[in-house]
């Protein structure tokens, strides 16, 4: 067989010369061959432990560990459902978690915690929001209206009244967020606020009563894993319908 080598040597038998890819580099500097024993022996971590990486990542994990938790807790003052209360929280808690964790308002339920599916939402100062994204802190002041909030004693919300009529729910783990969502929606729509696919985005005044493709619209950053979509825009196209009775109505309540 013909070798590629002009004097018949293989690789490992040349003579030092720091010119020949083959051969070993000067002191310090690290060669494949090098660098593939010392894989087989010691593995990736075995090298990733020698490298400077390693000393700078084990620095940054030791600061970290160093670094005091915050445990100072602030005071925040809001009103929910009509109530004021008056809470000491960590400036890290989501409005999600104080509602249910410290408010025992649980009605207000945690999907992706995430914001992507809507199951967290309720409605602050009238303008429905993702609780599960927004810091406690920056509600204070805030009127906030949960799921709990909605009925009136024994008088269900016109909104909840037509999710059941229209079985808008299986196993109701989305529906207090539907709800809430369905609410300000309308309020929107009543404010004349367009969808992405409102036909004229320059008319002005009341948008309701709504199409199903603007509730669909409207509706879309509220999932619902069982797919009650049908009975969930039966019965917002009912409400949005009634809109000016459920309005005076509401409006005669307050
Ligand atoms: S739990 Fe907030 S959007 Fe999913
Ligand atoms: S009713 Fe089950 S997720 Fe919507």
């Amino acid at each position: 067989m013909t070798s590629l080598l002009p004097d018949e040597r293989q690789a490992d038998d040349l003579p030092d010369d720091a010119n020949s890819p083959l051969l070993p580099a000067p002191a310090g500097q690290l060669t494949r061959r090098a660098f593939l024993a010392e894989s087989g022996t010691t593995g990736i971590a075995g090298i990733l432990a020698s490298a400077p990486m390693a000393a700078s990542v084990a620095s940054a994990a030791q600061a970290n560990a160093d670094a005091a938790p915050p445990s100072s807790s602030m005071a925040l003052a809001l009103r929910v459902n009509g109530k004021p209360h008056a809470q000491q929280v960590d400036p890290r808690t989501t409005l999600l978690d104080l509602l249910r964790e410290q408010m025992a308002l649980p009605g207000t339920k945690k999907g992706c915690d995430h914001g992507q599916c809507g199951a967290c939402t309720v409605l602050a100062n009238g303008r429905r929001i993702n609780s599960c994204l927004a810091l406690a802190l920056s509600h204070d002041g805030a009127e906030i209206t949960t799921i709990e909030g909605l009925a009136r004693g024994s008088e269900l919300h016109p909104m909840q009244a037509a999710f059941i009529k229209h079985d808008g729910f299986q196993c109701g783990y989305c529906t207090s967020g539907q709800i809430c969502s369905a609410v300000g929606m309308l309020r929107e729509a009543e404010q004349g606020a367009p969808s992405h696919v409102t036909a004229d985005v320059r008319r002005t005044g009341p948008m309701a009563p709504l199409s199903d493709a603007e509730i669909r619209e409207r509706m879309s950053g509220n999932i619902c894993r069982c797919g009650a979509y049908p009975g969930i825009v039966a019965a917002v196209r009912e409400v949005s319908l009634a809109m000016p009775r459920a309005a005076s109505s509401r409006r005669s309540r307050a």
